[in-house]
């Protein structure tokens, strides 16, 4: 049985203290940070740019696992490499080139992922499953973290498990939005491998207990 991945999501940290955070999740086992880029146009909220990255860049060596939910990815992601992004996701839904995009987020060394909205069906993304290091399936609508669950998205973790796995691509499979302990049981039983959490972490009393109850989760 392998493990999960966890990447807490620091929109729902403390800003003020965003180091003692990363460090306080880093103790308890996540092994990513997930960072939610938002541009005001994509969706309807507006949160962390290249600045914010490159400076707590310099607080860990955790996997920067950076969620571009902006309308020109193409334009802005290699400010978030050079900031220290190690994996850039960027959403299905824009209107750019994509196959071009992944080639290029590939070649500067960071690992390629898309994502794919609650209502956009994996058949969109089939295409480039040999290409990508990774596939996010958004399980909420993007553009605030403590939304609920959307419980008809996990269907699409397992019909992505099928063919990630029929076609033996190494590609993983992310999900966010609504994530703790029980949706995150739900979601590593379809097939994924990585599980996003922001809410369920940081506004808990415990946050340790909380990033633990997620990486105890056996594939
Ligand atoms: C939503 C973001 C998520 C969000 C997760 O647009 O992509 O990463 O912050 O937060 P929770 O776990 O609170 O749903
Ligand atoms: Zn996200």
């Amino acid at each position: 049985m392998k493990k999960i991945i966890v990447a807490p999501s620091i929109l729902s940290a403390d800003f003020s203290a965003l180091g003692k955070d990363i460090a306080m999740i880093a103790g308890a086992g996540a092994g990513w940070v997930h960072i939610d880029v938002m541009d005001g146009h994509f969706v309807p909220n507006i949160t962390i740019g290249p600045v914010v990255v490159k400076s707590v860049r310099k607080a860990t060596s955790l996997f920067f696992d950076v969620h571009l939910m902006i309308r020109e990815p193409q334009k802005y992601w290699p400010d978030f490499r050079k900031a220290g992004a190690d994996l850039i996701t960027f959403h299905s839904e824009t209107d750019c080139d994509k196959m071009r995009l992944i080639k290029d987020i590939k070649s500067s060394g960071a690992k390629a992922g898309i994502s794919i909205k609650p209502k956009t069906p994996v058949a969109e993304i089939e295409n480039m499953l040999a290409y990508l290091d990774l596939v996010l399936v958004m399980s909420v609508e993007p553009g605030f973290g403590g939304q609920a669950f959307m419980h008809e998205t996990v269907p699409k973790i397992t019909e992505l498990r099928n063919i990630i796995d029929g076609g033996k691509y190494d590609c993983l499979i992310e999900v966010d939005g609504g994530i703790n302990a029980e949706t995150g049981h739900l979601c590593a039983r379809a097939g994924a491998d990585v599980l996003v959490s922001g809410s369920y972490i940081f506004s808990s009393s415990r946050p340790e207990d909380a990033v633990r109850s997620l990486s105890e989760i056996k594939k």
